[in-house]
């Protein structure tokens, strides 16, 4: 556009005015198109304007994962919880005796689901921070963690000639004092998480065939 040719201002001010107003029928007559930002005005000039594209049930999403908050509405309470003494569906997991678990194998059922890449994953997001992606006790925080043991090298530690069922239990309750400790009914403070409350059963055996592979057994 040209507004050299428009000496008085006040035209040149006409004339933007005349633009917006254009822009602003042709939204509203709907001739926009979000997607591709392509407009058309009434059949005489096809522009095109930043496309909009709808990304989910909104226009436009600003904080996607606050769509699947866990909201509740006015008037309404928090969720509440199961009572403590609830068994889960999938039924309680045995809490055997510390000979027991020295003895315990992998099921049948976790043999079968078993899948390297997968328990590679598993280990990668909730060991390798400490143990490391070799396996070796020096993960990325291992020379941070001052206080008390540092963590096992589970290729040749105890882990080494440990059976199934007890690498399944230390793993289960936070390592091998961990473990020690809770069979004593003591309080547990290892560093490790008690992986028995956050992966399941399958997973924490996943993970010793895994451990178990990785040391050539
Ligand atoms: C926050 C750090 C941390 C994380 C995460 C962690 N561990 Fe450990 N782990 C340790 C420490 C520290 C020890 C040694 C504790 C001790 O001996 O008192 C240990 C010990 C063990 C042992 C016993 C080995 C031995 O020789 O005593 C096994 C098996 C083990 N970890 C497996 C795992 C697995 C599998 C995961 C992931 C599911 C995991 N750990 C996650 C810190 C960690």
């Amino acid at each position: 556009m040209n507004f050299i040719k428009y000496k008085n201002r006040r035209k040149a001010t006409m004339l933007s005015l005349a633009i917006v107003s254009v822009v602003f029928a042709a939204l509203v007559t709907g001739c926009y198109n979000n997607n591709t930002g392509e407009t058309g005005i009434l059949g005489i000039a096809d522009l095109k304007f930043p496309a909009f594209p709808e990304t989910g049930s909104h226009a436009v999403v600003i904080f996607s994962e606050m769509h699947y908050s866990p909201a509740y509405d006015d008037q309404e309470g928090p969720t509440i919880g199961p009572p403590s003494d609830s068994v889960p569906v999938t039924g309680r997991e045995i809490q055997y005796t510390a000979e027991e678990y020295t003895l315990l194998r992998m099921s049948g059922k976790s043999t079968n689901s078993y899948e390297q890449s997968k328990a590679a994953d598993i280990y990668r997001i909730n060991c390798s921070v400490c143990h490391g992606e070799s396996l070796q006790g020096d993960g990325s925080v291992a020379k941070y963690l001052t206080r008390g043991a540092a963590p096992a090298n589970l290729i040749g530690g105890s882990s080494a000639d440990a059976t199934e069922g007890e690498i399944f239990a230390w793993i289960s309750y936070g390592s091998r004092t961990g473990f020690a400790l809770e069979m004593a009914g003591q309080p547990n403070p290892t560093v490790m998480p008690t992986f028995n409350k956050l992966l399941t059963e399958e997973e924490r055996w996943h993970l010793v065939k895994y451990i178990m592979a990785k040391q050539n057994r």
